[in-house]
């Protein structure tokens, strides 16, 4: 859709639904709840709130006005936009930092999709009813350790994938965001029900909201942060893309809390729900990212009509991954296109094959490599600074695509954006009352790169190491 003359939203409920269907997917429902489980609760939910609304929401802002000003892929987008307020074009690194931080987001989102593609035909045949933790443990360590599966259900889910991005993302997209979300949320609506009758409801929210600070590493904080980025679809031009199809009369800023706010309520949904059914079958809250797998099928196995509820929820994540896989690699296929004046549906197939191959990594990461692994810990007189423990090839791509490369395509956007961009550009875009506007500015100027920056050398132990300088 953005060869030839460019298509735009035929709504802003259109644009909202798109830009929701994107960031509404795996991130919430699968990454969300484990890697909550895997740093402690409460305090990381609480530092993952405040990185949404300090710096997810005017980032968000900021990457939806670059793309509805650009208008063209991010590369070219982000070129344009520099040369009309006399910068460098060094700035489309930043759209080319997108497509590679998509594609390798890609690689691994499409096998652990393909684990939700597996459990529909295992939810419809009803193999958890009557399951217990252990059982359903064992089913999911079945499906992981079989690479030949796994490939299976990662093919099936980019083929569907690619199909889409083929065809032009419009049509398709608008339609599943239009029924399938709503349904995804009525379902997490009855398993919150399910949550609430297991006797630890209040437990799990305790979890949650109750942040214990002990429990939380300075990678915590960095995840946190990253996490933020993941789930809002930001820093690498996914929804720079979607604002260059927005129409110029739509509000960015209403358009954009929209998102956020749905986004997160999903994420908080699906910790309600996972979370007290991990302590009434006494699980491990860090499991990992078997936990989805390893709770919701309890819950379905146990419940009335529990078949069916399993069966349609494991498809509407499908559907979820879906509008989100999309995102990622539109603006991949839409530079390949124009770099290499070749179709779309050329362009599709060479990105597709080439997302698959790198997916094998991932696959194998779970069987047959899964002894392959590396750490990394710097060690200085305020303690161990652990940066990647035991890290395999799936932890790796995750980290370095969720943790530093979202941050720094954020970083760039919110620099680009509250500092270079001519003023007069920005608030012509955005179209908000002055009070806004300044608080926009005063978060994309300072707020959002000053936090960035410190929970990077935070992480590096970059500053416990100057402390360990200082005070020697
Ligand atoms: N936000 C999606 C999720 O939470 C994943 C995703 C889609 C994404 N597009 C993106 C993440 C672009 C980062 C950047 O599942």
């Amino acid at each position: 859709m953005s060869d030839g003359k460019r298509e735009q939203w035929s709504s802003r409920l259109v644009f909202i639904l798109a830009a929701t269907g994107s960031a509404v997917g795996l991130g919430n429902i699968w990454k969300f709840p484990y890697i909550t489980g895997e740093n402690g609760g409460g305090a990381f939910v609480l530092i993952y709130l405040l990185c949404i609304a300090s710096i997810g929401l005017p980032i968000m802002m900021a990457e939806i006005m670059l793309g509805r000003r650009g208008r063209e892929d991010p590369v070219s987008t982000m070129k344009k936009l520099a040369k009309e307020s006399g910068h460098s074009s060094a700035w489309g690194i930043l759209g080319w930092l997108g497509v590679i931080a998509g594609f390798l987001i890609l690689s691994y989102y499409s096998v652990i999709a393909g684990w939700a593609m597996a459990y529909v035909p295992k939810m419809a045949s009803a193999t958890f009813s009557g399951l217990n933790a252990t059982q359903v443990d064992t089913v999911f360590s079945e499906l992981v350790s079989n690479p030949m599966l796994l490939i299976f259900w990662h093919s099936l889910f980019l083929f569907l994938t690619m199909t889409i991005v083929a065809k032009g993302v419009r049509g398709g997209l608008e339609k599943a965001v239009t029924y399938l979300m709503p349904m995804l949320f009525i379902l997490l609506i009855i398993l919150i029900f399910y949550a609430m009758d297991t006797g630890y409801f209040m437990q799990g929210v305790h979890y949650l909201f109750n942040p214990d600070f002990s429990k939380i590493s300075t990678d915590g904080v960095l995840s946190a942060m990253g996490h933020a980025f993941f789930t809002l679809s930001l820093g690498m031009g996914a929804i720079m893309v979607y604002g260059s199809y927005l129409p110029n009369k739509t509000s960015i800023a209403q358009a954009s809390i929209a998102v956020a706010f749905m986004d997160t309520l999903v994420a908080l949904l699906a910790g309600m729900i996972i979370f007290p059914i991990v302590f009434a079958n006494s699980l491990e809250t860090g499991a990992g990212p078997g936990l989805i797998f390893k709770t919701l099928p309890l819950a379905f196995g146990n419940m009335n009509y529990g078949t069916l509820f399993g069966t349609l929820f494991f498809v509407l994540l499908v559907f979820a991954a879906w509008t989100s896989s999309i995102s990622l690699i539109e603006p991949a296929v839409t530079w390949v296109i124009k770099t290499f004046k070749i179709s779309r549906l050329k362009a599709s197939i060479i990105t597709g094959f080439l997302v698959w191959l790198m997916g094998l990594m991932t696959v194998f990461s779970f069987n047959l490599a899964s002894d392959f692994t590396i750490s990394s810990v710097i060690s200085t007189t305020h303690g161990e600074f652990v940066i990647l423990k035991n890290a395999t090839a799936f932890d790796l791509l995750d980290y370095l695509t969720s943790n530093i490369m979202l941050p720094l395509g954020g970083l760039m956007i919110a620099i680009y954006a509250g500092w270079l961009m001519k003023s007069q550009y920005s608030r012509a875009e955005l179209d908000i009352s002055i009070f806004w506007y300044r608080l926009w500015l005063f978060l994309v100027r300072y707020i959002a790169p000053v936090m960035v920056i410190v929970v990077f050398l935070n992480a590096m132990g970059i500053i416990a190491f100057i402390r360990t300088v200082v005070e020697a």
